[in-house]
């Protein structure tokens, strides 16, 4: 299956045109607070992949004494990136890369190891096609020291885009697309980005994560309102906090999944798929 749309190329535009950061111009403080914490308890090396242009890791860098190896496949986020972090750059507390899972594996040496690794805000689902985000999180495991953590956030099928859903129908079809996967648009004035995104209903969230050898810690929303909304607006962000503790985790806009390398997992020892407990 051939890729539907130049990735890197369309998050260049996304950043560049500054529509990423007006509407998302910081990180989801309760998604921030589960990395820091992972952070207090002696997780230090992180990496953020698929870090855009450091929503999440300045905000770390200064909040916490982690190293960060910041990866992303849009050259113009790392750009941003290295200038908004300079000073860290500097010190080498915060190494960028630019670049997929391979390029992050080439770069790295087996030895560094990494205690946690963050894939925020839909990072999986925008990677084309299932087999390349298994090998992305195969690869991701890899650089995870014995008892290493993920944090991975996915968008949810049953709350986003109704319409490009509906309208993807024809070209999973024909094959050009996986259940799952749409392409829509974000618009300014100026200009048009044209994106791909793939959406997750839990069960296929939790096996993914699974089958690439993953012991699931917590399940939870990411939020239950838009994340363009709380990130935003300190009220909405408080009746999120009160939604997410009565609405079912299958309404959440995002689901959000802690997990730890189980241990003893070889390539001929997948673990079964199915609900965390
Ligand atoms: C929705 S943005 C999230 C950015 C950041 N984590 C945040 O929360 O603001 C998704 C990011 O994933 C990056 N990305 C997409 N596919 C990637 C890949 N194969 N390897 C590395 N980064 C990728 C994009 O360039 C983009 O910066």
């Amino acid at each position: 299956m051939s890729p539907v749309c130049d990735i890197a190329r369309n998050y260049d535009q996304y950043f560049a045109s500054q529509l990423y950061d007006q509407r998302y111009p910081r990180p989801n403080p309760s998604s921030l607070s589960i990395v820091v914490r992972e952070i207090q308890e002696g997780r230090k090396r992180v990496l953020d992949f698929g870090c855009g242009n450091g929503r999440y890791a300045a905000p770390l860098l200064e909040q916490t004494d982690a190293m960060i190896v910041a990866c992303d496949i849009s050259r113009g986020a790392i750009g941003e990136l290295s200038a908004r972090c300079a000073k860290h750059v500097e010190t080498g507390r915060l190494q960028p890369v630019c670049g997929d899972s391979s390029v992050l594996i080439n770069a790295m040496s087996r030895s560094e190891g990494f205690d946690l690794a963050i894939l925020m805000f839909g990072v999986l689902g925008h990677i084309f096609s299932q087999p390349l985000r298994q090998k992305t999180l195969a690869t991701i495991r890899s650089l995870l020291r014995p008892g290493g953590r993920i944090i991975v956030t996915v968008p949810n099928a049953a709350r986003r885009f109704f319409k490009q859903q509906a309208m993807a129908q024809h070209l999973v079809r024909k094959g050009h697309l996986e259940p799952g996967d749409i392409l829509y648009e974000r618009k300014t004035d100026h200009i048009t980005v044209k994106m791909y995104y793939h959406l997750y209903n839990l069960e296929e969230f939790i096996q993914e994560i699974k089958q690439q050898g993953f012991r699931l810690i917590q399940v939870r929303a990411e939020s239950v309102l838009p994340e363009s909304g709380i990130v935003k607006s300190a009220p909405l962000r408080w009746f999120d906090r009160m939604l997410m503790t009565i609405m079912p985790l299958r309404y959440a806009y995002g689901f959000l999944a802690v997990a730890e390398v189980a241990p003893e997992v070889g390539q001929n020892q997948i673990p079964s798929p199915g609900l965390p407990g």
